[in-house]
């Protein structure tokens, strides 16, 4: 089929926002563990699933990603206690905002991955990048000007490191 050959030229930015305390750990234990896995992942620390509010989702579309990906620690596992059960709770508000706003939900993945499994990282961004390659580019939410309204939202200096760090 020509529309795949297309999509394959494509290559996707996948911004990963992960909780500092297990996907990070996972997604270096994968490196080091020289496991193989596409090259498009850019991965963002951050503090806790907990803290994800749809802003920085936002801004990585706007910066050009492709897809995004929200890893954290496994229900229970969480620093804060309470963390990413609370995170769970607000991805689905999240995914029905998000998809309100236009964002097809395909772009977007939630898992938990713990600091051990080195393995589960590698299949889960594969899968990801390997789904938006074939959804092809995502450019609706270049031109967006929502800045100076999303800063409200990034209103702690971890978070403003987060925002700043998006790539
Ligand atoms: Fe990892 Fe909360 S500390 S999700």
């Amino acid at each position: 089929m020509h529309t795949e050959k297309h999509h394959h030229a494509f290559e996707p930015k996948i911004v990963a926002f992960v909780c500092t305390w297990c996907t990070y750990a996972g997604a270096d234990l994968a490196g080091t563990s020289r496991m193989q896995y596409p090259p498009n992942v850019r991965v963002v620390k951050f503090p806790c699933t907990g803290r994800i509010d749809p802003v920085f989702i936002l801004r990585a579309f706007q910066k050009g990603a492709d897809g995004v990906l929200v890893s954290g620690c496994h229900p229970g596992d969480c620093h804060y206690m309470a963390g990413n059960f609370h995170a769970r709770r607000r991805f689905t508000a999240f995914r029905a905002l998000l998809d309100f706003v236009g964002v097809d939900l395909n772009r977007i993945q939630f898992s938990w991955v713990s600091a051990a499994e080195g393995g589960k990282w590698v299949e889960v961004v594969t899968e990801l990048t390997e789904r938006v390659r074939a959804m092809g580019p995502m450019r609706e939410f270049r031109e967006l000007d929502m800045e100076e309204h999303w800063s409200a939202h990034v209103n702690t200096p971890e978070l403003q490191a987060v925002y700043n760090a998006i790539p």
